[in-house]
């Protein structure tokens, strides 16, 4: 489970952390989101992003195939590996029996954060209002993913809502491309990004694993640039 001590007062002060495999997505800034429906893609996908450079990933549950893919993934690859669109506490067992080491939903389920807490297992649920991220908090947890983030107001939303919460640490995912990714990661509170634009279907059913490989290995330059920038332009964001 996630466990951030609460942020001093200073903007200045770094925010803390999570440990585990949060913190290979939070030092990546990047989380590829996977939806697989022939688990035989899984190996071939999952090299295409590490040919990138690219440390984890997320296997949404909303395939049959993903159980499935996230076995296959666990037992023969190193990648940090996720379970997204986890909407039971049936599918958190099923995830982390599968390999999963972390879980990830889209919405606030107190049902399945429980059962990721009570079996040890990290969990980052999905928040775009105020209450759910209440929500959260009550739960403990103050790392959250931001979803739908761009129908939900984009990076303005993030930064109205992040506001009151200056202890929480968003993914921002849905609607995020290569040319919007650089608007979330301006914001200091914005933890990683997730997205599905550089391991698309598409580009999966086309057996693309190069395109994979070449769009992951742009979107982690893009995330390197901008983490390069003067860091008193990224705190004027907030
Ligand atoms: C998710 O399941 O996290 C999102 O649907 C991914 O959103 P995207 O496909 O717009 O990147």
């Amino acid at each position: 489970m996630t466990d951030l001590a609460r942020l001093p007062d200073s903007d200045s002060t770094p925010a803390p952390q999570p440990d585990g495999p949060l913190a290979t997505i939070g030092t990546q800034r990047l989380l590829p989101v996977i939806v697989l429906h022939d688990a035989a893609d899984a190996l071939p996908l999952v090299r295409a992003l590490k040919r990138a450079g690219s440390t984890c990933a997320e296997v949404t549950f909303r395939t049959p195939a993903a159980a499935e893919a996230v076995r296959a993934i666990a037992q023969d690859s190193d990648i940090t590996l996720g379970a997204g669109t986890v909407l039971t506490v049936d599918q958190v067992d099923l995830a982390v029996g599968a390999g999963a080491q972390y879980v990830v939903t889209p919405g606030f389920s107190p049902h399945v954060v429980r059962a990721c807490q009570e079996r040890g297992v990290p969990v980052v649920p999905g928040v775009a209002t105020a209450t759910e991220l209440q929500m959260a908090l009550d739960a403990g947890l103050e790392l959250v993913k931001f979803f739908p983030a761009g129908t939900a107001g984009g990076a303005a939303h993030l930064k109205a809502l992040s506001a009151p919460f200056p202890m929480v640490r968003f993914i921002p995912t849905g609607g995020i491309s290569a040319t919007n990714v650089v608007d979330y990661l301006a914001h200091p509170a914005v933890f990683a990004v997730g997205g599905s634009w550089m391991v698309s279907p598409a580009l999966v059913a086309a057996q693309d694993f190069d395109e994979i490989t070449r769009r992951t290995a742009e979107a982690l330059s893009i995330i390197r640039s901008a983490g390069d920038r003067d860091p008193s332009e990224t705190r004027s964001t907030r």
